[in-house]
Parts: C-alpha cells; structure tokens; sequence
C-alpha cells in the first residue's frame, strides 16, 4: 500500500464524517501492521469480498494503473461510491469502460486529481474564469525530473500494467490541469514523441541492467507533445521521470499564456508558496504580480474532502469519468503518434 495509506489518512482527518472500517491489499503483512496502526478493524485480500462485505459505502482505488478499471467497474457494480487513482486506466479504451459503468451506477465515480485542490491552483481557476487572461492561446504545461524512475516494485516499468512511463504517470497531472482550467475544451489533434534515454540502461533508477528481480523496462522516460484545442489554444507537454539538470530536480508547472495577461504557476519540489506570478499591464505599463496564496500541505487530504462532500451532498464529482476518459484518450494518441512518427487527429471542432 503506497499512496493508500495517504487517502486513508484523509479520510480519517474526517472524523466526524468518514468511518474507515476496511482495507484491501494482497499484502497481508503491511495491511495487518497498518490496520492496527491506523485502528482499521476489517482487512482484506480479496477485494470483492470487500466491495460485497455489506460494511462499505465508498472506496479509494489506488492499484497499479491496469487494474483501475476493473477494480473500479467492480466497486461500482457493488453499489458503492468511487474515488480512482490517476490514470484511471492504463488506456482509453479501459477508461471508456469506467465511463460506461459510471453511467449505470448509483454511486458516485471521481478521479483523484488531487492537484486541483491546491489553493494556488484555485487562485489561477479563478483568474481564468473571470477573464483576467483574455484569450489563453497557449498553454505550456510539464513536470522534470533530475532522477525519479519509480522501478523498486516494477509495475510502473511495465507497459502492459502502467500503460506507459512519466507520461501516464506525471504527465496525466499536468494534462489535466491545463485542461481543467480552460474548462475542458475538446483536443483536436496531438503529436508526440517519448523516449527512454537513462531507465533501460539503469541510470537514474534503483533498478540496475542486471537486476533480475524486477521485469525488462518497457516504458519511456521522457515525453514530449503539441496539442491543439478547439478553440484556438495550443497545448505544450513535457513529462520526464530523469534528465541531466539541477540535483534533486522534481519540478512541475503550468504557464497560461493570454491575450490579457500570463500566469506562470511553478512548484519547485512540492513547494507550496509564491508558485503563482500573474505578468500584466496596467494603463499600458508591464506589471508583475506575486499574489500572497496560503499554502497547504497535502493536496490529497482535500481531494479526498472532495470525494466526500460530493457523497454527503449529493453533488456530482467535480473530476468526472468523462474528464478521465478524455486525458487517456490523449495519452493514448501521444504513445501512437510517436510510434507512427506523424499528427494524431482525435476530434472534429464543433466551433
Ligand atoms: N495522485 C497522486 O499524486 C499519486 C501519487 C502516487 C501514486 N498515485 C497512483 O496511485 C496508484 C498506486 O500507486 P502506488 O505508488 O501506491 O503503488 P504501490 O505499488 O505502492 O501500491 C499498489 C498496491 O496495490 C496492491 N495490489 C496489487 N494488486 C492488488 C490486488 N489485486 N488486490 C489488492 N491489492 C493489490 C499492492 O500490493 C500494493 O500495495 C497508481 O495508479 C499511481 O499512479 C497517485
């Protein structure tokens, strides 16, 4: 159980709203050790036993990226409510499913698009929204890192289960962010290309060439992609897990680039303060703005406050199935265009 663990620990900041009475892991040793740490009284391997136990209303699905969709349509079938992992699937077609299932279902289906929920995130929503940007005609949108292969368990190297590399696994954040902030405007055509310079050679990574104990690395660790949007927006996308730069490097950001101002959101290593300037004019003068945001320590507490007051409320999810559907659909178009080496066209305008 990695990030688990944090959603746990989110829901029980809850307290008078959220029981967490189970959890589920094939790993019976780590469950037992954190469900009486944690006081969780019902532990299980199995997780239909759990969906179809009768003692849960909602679970949090955070599994290796090709089991989302499975595990989620189960849940929902179930009758319970869902907060998924990013990606919610290791491909569009998986996505679609969940998307599918959402439909049918009684209970509610969000995506764990944890990196809304920051304050400073809020504060840039808000600027574009009531047009202090003007028209965003570009947008550039990435996460670097000097080294950050996550090889120790090997899923997240394995195509087949991760469904890629930094793409999937960073990339799918800033997709979304870039998205959500222009209010999901339909992408029209993607062109890709990923790499994999250092994982394979067992640079930059706990994993050495020769290490026998983890799968063959089949995923990239670098991705770049151009992305235009209905509506006129175009869309630059870097995402890399290694890269020779600053030691420690483990940045992301988000430049919106308007006709009536940029704003330039930068989070250098999980930093929560000054990450946001805002470059304008004022009566014809170039003005730079540092707004003063608050800060917050974790994203994931809010996103899973979220997920909870949607259940409480009756509130539709703010981070939707279709949302994650279409982030995937880009993913899927990146990993195609770079395969064939030409433009991807997803969807016709309607403008
Ligand atoms: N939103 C974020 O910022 C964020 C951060 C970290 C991870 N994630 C996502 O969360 C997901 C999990 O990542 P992680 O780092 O926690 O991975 P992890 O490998 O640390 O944890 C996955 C857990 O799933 C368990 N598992 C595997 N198959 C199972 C099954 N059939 N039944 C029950 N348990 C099973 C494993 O034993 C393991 O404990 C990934 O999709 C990842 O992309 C998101």
């Amino acid at each position: 159980m990695g990030v688990g663990l944090i959603h746990l620990e989110g829901y029980q900041a809850l307290k008078n709203e959220v029981d967490v009475v189970a959890i589920c892991d094939l790993d019976e040793t780590r469950i037992a050790e954190i469900g009486a740490e944690y006081g969780v009284p019902l532990r299980y391997k199995d997780f239909n036993e759990m969906f179809t136990s009768g003692e849960v209303d909602a679970v949090s699905i955070c599994l290796p990226n090709s089991l989302h969709a499975p595990v989620s349509i189960a849940a929902l079938e179930a009758g319970l409510h869902v907060l998924c992992e990013k990606p919610i699937a290791e491909k569009a077609a998986s996505a679609q499913k969940i998307v599918e299932a959402a439909a049918q279902a009684s209970g509610k289906f969000m995506v764990c698009y944890n990196r809304r929920y920051r304050p400073d995130v809020a504060w840039m929503k808000m600027a574009v929204d009531n047009g202090l940007l003007g028209h965003v005609y570009q947008v550039k949108a990435g996460w670097v890192r000097e080294t950050g292969i996550p090889a120790k368990t090997g899923w997240f190297i394995t195509k087949a289960i991760a469904g890629g590399g930094p793409l999937i696994d960073l990339g799918v954040h800033m997709l979304d962010l870039a998205l959500w902030l222009l209010n999901y405007p339909k992408p029209l055509t993607v062109s890709g290309d990923v790499q994999a310079n250092f994982g394979p050679n067992g640079l930059k990574t706990n994993r050495k060439p020769t290490d026998d104990a983890l799968p063959p690395y089949s995923v990239e660790d670098s991705a770049n992609a151009f992305i235009r949007l209905e509506g006129g927006t175009l869309l630059n996308l870097e995402a890399n897990w290694a890269s020779h730069t600053k030691p420690g490097k483990d940045d992301l950001y988000v430049t919106l680039i308007g006709t009536k101002g940029t704003i330039e959101f930068y989070v250098e290593n999980y930093a929560s303060e000054n990450t946001v300037t805002f470059f304008t004019e004022i009566e014809g003068t170039p003005t730079t703005i540092h707004p003063y945001i608050i800060g917050q320590p974790s994203d994931h507490r809010y996103a899973v406050a979220e997920f909870v007051k949607c259940i409480r409320e009756d509130l539709p999810p703010t981070a939707t199935a279709e949302q994650g559907l279409m982030v995937m659909k880009i993913i899927d178009a990146i990993y195609q265009s770079a395969e064939n080496h030409r433009e991807i066209a997803l969807e016709v305008s309607s403008k």
